[in-house]
Protein backbone atom coordinates (compact mmCIF):
# COMPACT_ATOMS: atom_id res chain seq x y z
CA UNK A 1 0.00 0.00 0.00
CA UNK A 2 0.95 3.66 -0.45
CA UNK A 3 1.91 5.86 1.97
CA UNK A 4 2.84 9.28 0.82
CA UNK A 5 3.09 7.85 -2.76
CA UNK A 6 5.81 5.51 -1.57
CA UNK A 7 5.18 1.55 -1.63
CA UNK A 8 5.67 -0.06 1.60
CA UNK A 9 4.69 -3.82 2.87
CA UNK A 10 4.56 -3.81 6.80
CA UNK A 11 6.97 -6.00 7.20
CA UNK A 12 10.45 -6.75 4.91
CA UNK A 13 13.84 -8.61 5.48
CA UNK A 14 17.33 -6.65 4.27
CA UNK A 15 20.43 -7.97 5.06
CA UNK A 16 20.48 -9.29 8.17
CA UNK A 17 17.67 -6.69 9.59
CA UNK A 18 13.69 -6.83 10.21
CA UNK A 19 12.45 -3.72 9.10
CA UNK A 20 8.74 -2.92 10.04
CA UNK A 21 6.11 -0.46 9.82
CA UNK A 22 6.03 0.84 13.84
CA UNK A 23 2.10 0.16 14.09
CA UNK A 24 2.29 1.80 18.00
CA UNK A 25 3.06 5.24 16.71
CA UNK A 26 -0.19 5.13 14.25
CA UNK A 27 -1.82 7.45 13.44
CA UNK A 28 0.15 9.98 14.76
CA UNK A 29 3.95 9.37 13.48
CA UNK A 30 4.76 7.07 10.34
CA UNK A 31 8.14 5.65 11.05
CA UNK A 32 9.91 2.50 10.57
CA UNK A 33 11.93 0.37 13.09
CA UNK A 34 14.52 -2.05 12.41
CA UNK A 35 15.40 -5.24 14.27
CA UNK A 36 18.72 -6.17 14.14
CA UNK A 37 18.32 -9.76 15.18
CA UNK A 38 15.99 -12.28 16.25
CA UNK A 39 15.75 -11.15 20.08
CA UNK A 40 14.83 -7.94 18.93
CA UNK A 41 12.58 -9.09 16.13
CA UNK A 42 10.60 -10.98 19.37
CA UNK A 43 10.75 -7.71 21.18
CA UNK A 44 8.20 -6.01 18.23
CA UNK A 45 5.82 -8.41 18.18
CA UNK A 46 5.30 -8.87 21.71
CA UNK A 47 4.91 -4.74 21.89
CA UNK A 48 2.87 -4.83 19.24
CA UNK A 49 5.04 -2.45 16.99
CA UNK A 50 4.14 -4.77 14.65
CA UNK A 51 0.43 -6.69 14.82
CA UNK A 52 -1.73 -8.33 12.94
CA UNK A 53 -1.79 -12.45 12.13
CA UNK A 54 -0.22 -11.83 8.99
CA UNK A 55 2.14 -9.50 9.68
CA UNK A 56 3.58 -11.10 12.74
CA UNK A 57 3.54 -14.31 10.57
CA UNK A 58 6.06 -13.04 8.22
CA UNK A 59 8.21 -11.55 11.00
CA UNK A 60 8.01 -14.68 12.36
CA UNK A 61 9.65 -16.36 9.77
CA UNK A 62 12.28 -13.84 8.99
CA UNK A 63 12.87 -13.95 13.12
CA UNK A 64 13.92 -17.55 12.29
CA UNK A 65 15.92 -17.07 9.42
CA UNK A 66 17.63 -13.91 10.94
CA UNK A 67 18.67 -16.62 13.90
CA UNK A 68 19.71 -19.46 11.32
CA UNK A 69 21.89 -16.35 9.78
CA UNK A 70 23.90 -15.58 13.12
CA UNK A 71 23.55 -18.88 14.39
CA UNK A 72 27.27 -20.44 15.01
CA UNK A 73 27.35 -23.47 12.71
CA UNK A 74 28.90 -25.43 15.80
CA UNK A 75 25.58 -24.96 17.84
CA UNK A 76 23.45 -24.68 14.84
CA UNK A 77 20.64 -26.73 15.99
CA UNK A 78 20.47 -25.76 19.39
CA UNK A 79 20.61 -21.78 18.83
CA UNK A 80 17.84 -22.65 15.67
CA UNK A 81 15.74 -24.67 18.00
CA UNK A 82 15.92 -21.94 21.15
CA UNK A 83 15.00 -19.23 18.70
CA UNK A 84 11.95 -21.02 17.67
CA UNK A 85 10.95 -21.15 21.16
CA UNK A 86 11.44 -17.53 21.74
CA UNK A 87 9.34 -16.73 19.19
CA UNK A 88 6.46 -18.86 19.03
CA UNK A 89 6.55 -16.86 22.93
CA UNK A 90 5.78 -14.12 21.90
CA UNK A 91 1.89 -14.40 21.29
CA UNK A 92 0.09 -17.36 21.37
CA UNK A 93 -3.19 -16.88 19.46
CA UNK A 94 -2.57 -16.13 15.95
CA UNK A 95 -2.08 -19.39 13.72
CA UNK A 96 -0.09 -18.01 10.86
CA UNK A 97 3.30 -17.06 13.35
CA UNK A 98 3.28 -21.25 14.27
CA UNK A 99 2.47 -21.74 10.03
CA UNK A 100 5.61 -19.64 9.77
CA UNK A 101 7.81 -20.80 12.16
CA UNK A 102 7.02 -24.84 11.64
CA UNK A 103 7.79 -23.34 7.70
CA UNK A 104 11.05 -21.97 8.18
CA UNK A 105 12.74 -24.01 10.66
CA UNK A 106 12.27 -27.48 8.22
CA UNK A 107 13.94 -25.01 5.16
CA UNK A 108 16.39 -23.62 8.63
CA UNK A 109 17.77 -27.31 8.60
CA UNK A 110 19.15 -27.38 4.95
CA UNK A 111 20.77 -24.11 5.60
CA UNK A 112 20.54 -20.04 6.42
CA UNK A 113 20.05 -19.53 2.92
CA UNK A 114 16.96 -21.87 2.44
CA UNK A 115 15.72 -20.40 5.37
CA UNK A 116 15.77 -17.12 4.33
CA UNK A 117 13.92 -18.06 1.36
CA UNK A 118 11.59 -19.51 2.79
CA UNK A 119 10.32 -16.73 4.66
CA UNK A 120 10.34 -14.39 1.84
CA UNK A 121 8.13 -16.77 0.04
CA UNK A 122 5.94 -16.62 3.39
CA UNK A 123 5.97 -12.80 3.41
CA UNK A 124 5.12 -13.10 -0.56
CA UNK A 125 2.31 -15.64 0.04
CA UNK A 126 0.89 -13.56 2.00
CA UNK A 127 0.93 -10.46 0.32
CA UNK A 128 -0.75 -12.75 -2.60
CA UNK A 129 -3.57 -14.11 -0.71
CA UNK A 130 -4.70 -11.40 0.70
CA UNK A 131 -4.94 -10.00 -3.17
CA UNK A 132 -6.98 -13.43 -3.80
CA UNK A 133 -9.35 -12.87 -0.56
CA UNK A 134 -10.29 -8.94 -2.07
CA UNK A 135 -11.02 -10.66 -5.11
CA UNK A 136 -13.75 -13.26 -4.00
CA UNK A 137 -14.88 -10.94 -0.78
CA UNK A 138 -15.62 -8.24 -3.14
CA UNK A 139 -18.40 -10.13 -5.13
CA UNK A 140 -20.42 -10.13 -1.75
CA UNK A 141 -20.00 -6.43 -1.67
CA UNK A 142 -23.41 -4.19 -3.82
CA UNK A 143 -23.51 -0.37 -4.47
CA UNK A 144 -25.00 1.56 -1.92
CA UNK A 145 -24.24 -0.99 1.10
CA UNK A 146 -22.75 -0.16 4.63
CA UNK A 147 -20.45 -2.43 5.65
CA UNK A 148 -19.20 -2.93 9.33
CA UNK A 149 -15.29 -4.30 10.57
CA UNK A 150 -13.71 -4.91 13.67
CA UNK A 151 -10.19 -4.32 14.79
CA UNK A 152 -7.43 -4.03 11.93
CA UNK A 153 -7.32 -6.41 8.97
CA UNK A 154 -6.06 -4.13 6.72
CA UNK A 155 -2.43 -4.18 4.84
CA UNK A 156 -0.84 -3.23 8.26
CA UNK A 157 -2.20 -6.66 9.63
CA UNK A 158 -0.80 -8.63 6.85
CA UNK A 159 2.23 -8.46 4.08
CA UNK A 160 0.35 -6.18 2.04
CA UNK A 161 -3.48 -5.44 0.93
CA UNK A 162 -4.98 -7.45 4.20
CA UNK A 163 -8.03 -9.30 4.93
CA UNK A 164 -10.77 -8.20 5.56
CA UNK A 165 -10.48 -4.59 4.34
CA UNK A 166 -9.05 -6.23 0.86
CA UNK A 167 -12.67 -7.01 -0.24
CA UNK A 168 -13.41 -2.94 0.58
CA UNK A 169 -10.07 -1.72 -1.50
CA UNK A 170 -11.51 -3.58 -4.45
CA UNK A 171 -14.86 -2.46 -4.76
CA UNK A 172 -14.25 0.88 -3.91
CA UNK A 173 -11.42 0.59 -6.63
CA UNK A 174 -13.91 -0.53 -9.51
CA UNK A 175 -16.43 2.72 -8.29
CA UNK A 176 -18.70 0.63 -5.90
CA UNK A 177 -20.38 3.24 -3.24
CA UNK A 178 -19.83 1.95 -0.11
CA UNK A 179 -19.84 3.48 3.52
CA UNK A 180 -17.16 1.51 6.25
CA UNK A 181 -18.39 1.43 10.04
CA UNK A 182 -15.26 1.14 11.86
CA UNK A 183 -15.22 -0.45 15.23
CA UNK A 184 -12.85 1.29 17.40
CA UNK A 185 -12.06 -2.00 19.29
CA UNK A 186 -10.83 -1.28 22.57
CA UNK A 187 -8.93 -0.88 24.62
CA UNK A 188 -6.04 -0.78 21.99
CA UNK A 189 -7.92 0.68 19.44
CA UNK A 190 -6.81 -1.32 16.33
CA UNK A 191 -10.02 0.50 14.59
CA UNK A 192 -10.09 4.16 15.52
CA UNK A 193 -6.58 4.27 14.85
CA UNK A 194 -5.29 1.50 12.10
CA UNK A 195 -8.19 1.07 9.82
CA UNK A 196 -9.33 4.36 10.14
CA UNK A 197 -6.13 5.65 8.96
CA UNK A 198 -5.65 2.69 6.35
CA UNK A 199 -9.10 3.91 4.94
CA UNK A 200 -8.57 8.09 4.85
CA UNK A 201 -5.24 7.12 3.39
CA UNK A 202 -7.61 5.74 0.21
CA UNK A 203 -10.41 8.42 0.25
CA UNK A 204 -12.76 5.45 1.38
CA UNK A 205 -15.90 6.79 3.16
CA UNK A 206 -15.86 5.65 6.60
CA UNK A 207 -16.51 6.61 10.51
CA UNK A 208 -15.31 5.29 13.77
CA UNK A 209 -18.16 3.98 16.17
CA UNK A 210 -17.78 2.99 19.37
CA UNK A 211 -17.60 -0.73 20.13
CA UNK A 212 -20.71 -0.58 21.86
CA UNK A 213 -22.65 0.93 18.64
CA UNK A 214 -23.00 -1.90 16.08
CA UNK A 215 -26.41 -3.53 17.25
CA UNK A 216 -28.36 -0.46 17.28
CA UNK A 217 -26.57 0.61 13.69
CA UNK A 218 -27.78 -3.09 12.57
CA UNK A 219 -31.14 -2.29 14.02
CA UNK A 220 -31.36 0.46 12.00
CA UNK A 221 -30.35 -1.28 8.93
CA UNK A 222 -27.36 0.82 8.26
CA UNK A 223 -25.31 -2.50 8.15
CA UNK A 224 -26.02 -4.78 5.16
CA UNK A 225 -23.00 -6.72 5.71
CA UNK A 226 -20.55 -7.74 8.02
CA UNK A 227 -16.45 -8.85 7.61
CA UNK A 228 -13.69 -9.47 10.10
CA UNK A 229 -10.17 -11.04 10.24
CA UNK A 230 -9.33 -13.99 11.73
CA UNK A 231 -6.65 -15.14 14.16
CA UNK A 232 -6.84 -18.83 14.06
CA UNK A 233 -9.60 -20.69 12.85
CA UNK A 234 -10.05 -24.67 14.15
CA UNK A 235 -11.40 -27.14 12.35
CA UNK A 236 -14.76 -26.91 12.74
CA UNK A 237 -14.88 -23.66 11.54
CA UNK A 238 -14.76 -22.09 15.02
CA UNK A 239 -12.83 -18.36 14.73
CA UNK A 240 -10.69 -16.55 17.17
CA UNK A 241 -10.52 -12.79 16.46
CA UNK A 242 -9.64 -9.78 18.47
CA UNK A 243 -12.14 -9.21 21.69
CA UNK A 244 -15.23 -8.15 20.94
CA UNK A 245 -16.22 -10.14 17.10
CA UNK A 246 -18.35 -12.56 19.08
CA UNK A 247 -20.78 -9.66 20.01
CA UNK A 248 -20.66 -8.10 16.62
CA UNK A 249 -21.34 -11.86 15.53
CA UNK A 250 -24.50 -12.51 17.60
CA UNK A 251 -26.48 -9.10 16.79
CA UNK A 252 -25.83 -10.28 13.10
CA UNK A 253 -27.52 -13.29 13.45
CA UNK A 254 -30.63 -11.64 15.33
CA UNK A 255 -30.94 -9.15 12.65
CA UNK A 256 -30.13 -11.72 9.56
CA UNK A 257 -26.73 -9.54 8.61
CA UNK A 258 -24.15 -11.73 6.52
CA UNK A 259 -21.18 -12.20 8.95
CA UNK A 260 -17.96 -13.29 6.93
CA UNK A 261 -14.66 -13.75 8.05
CA UNK A 262 -11.94 -13.50 5.78
CA UNK A 263 -8.66 -14.92 6.33
CA UNK A 264 -6.17 -17.36 4.30
CA UNK A 265 -5.34 -20.77 4.92
CA UNK A 266 -2.14 -20.38 6.66
CA UNK A 267 -4.89 -18.95 9.71
CA UNK A 268 -6.66 -22.45 9.59
CA UNK A 269 -5.07 -24.76 12.27
CA UNK A 270 -6.61 -28.44 11.40
CA UNK A 271 -5.01 -30.10 14.12
CA UNK A 272 -7.24 -27.89 16.46
CA UNK A 273 -10.57 -29.39 16.81
CA UNK A 274 -12.94 -26.55 17.86
CA UNK A 275 -12.41 -23.42 19.18
CA UNK A 276 -12.57 -24.32 23.15
CA UNK A 277 -9.02 -25.30 22.44
CA UNK A 278 -7.45 -22.09 21.19
CA UNK A 279 -5.72 -20.42 23.61
CA UNK A 280 -6.88 -16.71 24.50
CA UNK A 281 -3.82 -14.44 24.74
CA UNK A 282 -4.31 -12.06 27.97
CA UNK A 283 -2.56 -8.66 28.00
CA UNK A 284 -1.80 -6.52 30.47
CA UNK A 285 -4.95 -4.27 32.21
CA UNK A 286 -2.92 -1.25 31.57
CA UNK A 287 -4.08 -1.48 27.94
CA UNK A 288 -7.48 -1.05 30.15
CA UNK A 289 -7.24 1.61 32.29
CA UNK A 290 -4.86 3.70 30.28
CA UNK A 291 -5.01 5.47 26.42
CA UNK A 292 -2.67 6.56 24.56
CA UNK A 293 -3.16 9.53 21.81
CA UNK A 294 -1.51 12.93 20.85
CA UNK A 295 -1.61 15.72 23.09
CA UNK A 296 -1.51 19.44 22.31
CA UNK A 297 2.21 19.96 21.77
CA UNK A 298 2.10 16.95 19.11
CA UNK A 299 3.45 14.24 21.75
CA UNK A 300 1.75 10.87 22.16
CA UNK A 301 1.13 10.60 25.42
CA UNK A 302 -0.42 7.96 27.99
CA UNK A 303 -3.11 8.99 30.07
CA UNK A 304 -5.20 7.04 33.15
CA UNK A 305 -8.94 6.77 31.87
CA UNK A 306 -10.29 4.04 34.51
CA UNK A 307 -10.99 4.83 38.56
CA UNK A 308 -7.73 4.98 40.55
CA UNK A 309 -6.66 1.42 41.98
CA UNK A 310 -9.79 -0.44 40.11
CA UNK A 311 -8.60 -3.50 38.21
CA UNK A 312 -9.37 -4.73 34.52
CA UNK A 313 -9.17 -8.12 32.81
CA UNK A 314 -7.60 -8.09 29.33
CA UNK A 315 -8.48 -11.10 27.26
CA UNK A 316 -7.15 -10.02 24.09
CA UNK A 317 -9.20 -12.55 21.64
CA UNK A 318 -12.71 -14.15 21.99
CA UNK A 319 -14.12 -17.62 19.86
CA UNK A 320 -17.32 -16.98 17.20
CA UNK A 321 -18.89 -20.08 16.99
CA UNK A 322 -19.11 -21.51 12.97
CA UNK A 323 -22.80 -22.06 13.46
CA UNK A 324 -23.16 -17.90 14.05
CA UNK A 325 -20.42 -17.28 10.91
CA UNK A 326 -22.77 -17.10 6.94
CA UNK A 327 -19.11 -17.92 5.03
CA UNK A 328 -15.07 -17.67 5.28
CA UNK A 329 -13.28 -15.47 2.38
CA UNK A 330 -10.36 -17.58 1.47
CA UNK A 331 -8.02 -17.43 -1.11
CA UNK A 332 -9.73 -20.76 -2.33
CA UNK A 333 -13.05 -19.00 -2.48
CA UNK A 334 -15.69 -18.58 -0.28
CA UNK A 335 -16.55 -21.19 2.10
CA UNK A 336 -18.89 -22.86 4.62
CA UNK A 337 -17.62 -22.71 8.16
CA UNK A 338 -17.52 -26.55 8.23
CA UNK A 339 -15.24 -29.55 8.54
CA UNK A 340 -15.93 -30.83 5.11
CA UNK A 341 -15.55 -27.34 3.10
CA UNK A 342 -12.93 -26.35 5.02
CA UNK A 343 -10.92 -29.93 4.51
CA UNK A 344 -11.71 -29.22 1.07
CA UNK A 345 -8.99 -26.37 -0.11
CA UNK A 346 -6.61 -27.96 1.99
O1 LIG B 1 -3.87 -8.11 18.72
P1 LIG B 1 -3.70 -7.84 17.26
O2 LIG B 1 -3.85 -6.43 16.84
O3 LIG B 1 -2.48 -8.51 16.68
O4 LIG B 1 -4.95 -8.61 16.73
C1 LIG B 1 -5.03 -9.22 15.55
C2 LIG B 1 -6.00 -8.50 14.75
O5 LIG B 1 -5.65 -7.52 14.15
C3 LIG B 1 -7.39 -8.90 14.68
O6 LIG B 1 -7.84 -9.83 15.53
C4 LIG B 1 -7.75 -9.09 13.24
O7 LIG B 1 -9.09 -8.89 13.10
C5 LIG B 1 -7.35 -10.41 12.68
S1 LIG B 1 -5.72 -10.52 12.31
C6 LIG B 1 -5.63 -9.74 10.87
Amino acid sequence: MKVNEKHYRTVWMEGNSIFMIEQNLLPFEFKIFEAKNYQETCMAIKTMIVRGAGAIGATAGYALAQAALAANPENYLEEINKAKLAIESTRPTARNLFTATERVYAASLKSPQEAIKEAQCIADEDADTSLAIGQYGNKLIKSGYGIETHCNAGWLAFVDHGTALSPIYQAHQEGKNIFVYVDETRPRNQGAKLTAWELKNENIPHAIIPDNAGAHLMSLGKINLIITGADRIAANGDTANKIGTLEKAIAAKFYGIPFYIAAPRATFDLNCPTGKEIIIEERTQNEVLYQTGMNKQNKQEKILVSAPGSQAINPAFDVTPAELITGIITEKGIIKPTIEEIQKIF
